[in-house]
């Protein structure tokens, strides 16, 4: 960690640290010598023994650097957190959040399927706690998504004959959902991924029920319908793999054109960031930003993470999902899943390597990117892990920061 006017790097307690030794022993002795450089209060903390003893607070605390007071002024730095967190139950969380991010979207929270599992029942409970826990923290809320082939209820699709609905019964639905859930945060909730996930990876529109029932045109009018719901929120088209795939990124280009020519009003575009460490390079995510700005509007890194694991046979990507689902066979092959001891130290230093890089990348294009947001606060939190054991984030399952948040924070502060 750089720490401005103390010790710019940790004094590094070991030069090679053995082998085996894991994680969690690797980051206590940075949380160790983070303490010291924190001097303030000289706590030493590390993970489970101090927990009990009600200390946890001290770990976030003891980070003297927020990534939200080094990110270029007006960037959002952003996390995706999950009902329990937004619900406080996951206090380590809450405290890490509240300390190092400027805003919040929700994973799982405003998707259709949670918000309007019936046609005629909404549910807001957990979603309005989500929002204030954003408000209350002065946070910038993001709202994750309206408009995606995957998470949405049947009913939305099917029609009385229990075919496709046609098409004015599935505008209908669609304006009736977006109408009632962006008014109701209507001033609170800052912007909106209207439609999520729209394209295929060569740049065609996906085959999704939404694109059969209504026609290529369901994407303007959720924009529309947002729009007039409210005026003042930022909208935003989302996908992944534009940094990685041209002719994908050219399809996002088309729909964001597409709405320009017919005066839609469009804020900013999303690339997810599910990334690797050998995909995207810094060259590819450089151009990928230079075409997307160059329409006009602003880019965001909507869902950052880095899977570090190898991929399992790919399975059927089925029609309701459509995004491939990173699932591990049952039991994950140990080749499979090489990390359950923790990340080896040249790992732990590629995703390290990798972070900064990205983020250097980000900086060159400072006056057109309005976001970063990893998705998930740590990795004990990450989709990424679905049975094995991933380690894509900045925070260890510990809570602690891991080399890549010392890297990340060093690029931010050197700018
Ligand atoms: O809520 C149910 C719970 O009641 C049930 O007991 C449990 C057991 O199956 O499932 C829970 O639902 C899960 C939900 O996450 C909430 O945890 C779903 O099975 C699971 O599929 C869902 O996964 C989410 C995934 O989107 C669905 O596609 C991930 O958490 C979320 O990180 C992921 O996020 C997406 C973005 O929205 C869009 N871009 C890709 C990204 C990764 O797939």
């Amino acid at each position: 960690m750089t720490v401005v006017g103390c010790c710019v790097e940790p004094v590094p307690v070991l030069s090679s640290p053995p082998k085996f030794a894991t994680d969690s022993m690797r980051n206590d002795r940075r949380v160790f010598t983070k303490s010291l450089t924190a001097g303030v209060a000289g706590v030493w903390v590390t993970s489970d023994r101090w927990t009990s003893l009600g200390l946890v607070p001290a770990v976030a605390a003891a980070q003297t650097v927020a990534l939200k007071d080094v990110v270029p002024k007006g960037w959002l730095i952003g996390v995706a957190i999950n009902q329990n967190q937004s619900d406080g139950r996951d206090a380590v969380a809450v405290e890490l959040v509240s300390r190092q991010f400027n805003a919040i979207t929700p994973e799982n929270l405003l998707k259709f399927q949670s918000l309007h599992p019936e046609p005629d029942r909404f549910t807001f409970d957990a979603q309005d706690r989500y929002v204030a826990f954003g408000l209350d923290r002065g946070m910038a809320v993001i709202g994750h998504t309206l408009v995606w082939h995957s998470q949405t209820p049947g009913w939305v699709w099917s029609g009385t004959d229990g075919g496709l609905a046609d098409r004015a019964t599935m505008l209908e639905r669609m304006h009736t959902h977006i109408a009632t859930v962006v008014g109701r945060y209507k001033g609170k909730i800052r912007g909106w991924d209207v439609v999520n996930e729209a394209l295929n990876e060569d740049g065609t529109l996906r085959d999704s029920p939404w694109r059969r029932g209504i026609g290529d045109d369901y994407i303007a009018k959720a924009f529309e319908f947002a729009r007039e719901a409210d005026p003042e929120a930022e909208l935003y088209y989302n996908d992944y793999n534009l940094a990685t795939k041209p002719a994908k990124r050219a399809g996002a280009i088309r729909i964001i054109k597409e709405l320009q020519q017919h005066g839609i009003r469009i804020d900013a575009v999303g690339e997810q960031g599910h990334w690797r460490l050998q995909s995207p390079t810094t060259t590819e995510i450089d151009e990928a930003i230079t075409e997307l700005r160059a329409t006009g509007v602003k880019v965001m890194i909507t869902e950052l993470d880095v899977n570090l694991l190898p991929t399992v046979a790919a399975p059927r990507p089925a029609l309701s999902t459509g995004t491939p689902q990173r699932r591990s066979l049952e039991p994950a092959s140990p080749a499979a899943n090489p990390y359950v001891n923790g990340l080896p130290d040249d790992v732990q230093q590629a995703l390290a390597r990798y972070y900064a890089d990205a983020f250097r990348v980000f900086l060159r294009h400072r006056d057109a990117i309005t976001r970063v947001t990893f998705w998930g606060v740590s990795d004990g939190d990450s989709w990424l892990n679905r049975g094995r054991m991933n380690h894509p984030l900045l925070w260890d399952r510990q809570r602690h920061p891991k080399p890549a948040f010392d890297e990340v924070t060093r690029v931010l502060m050197a700018r």
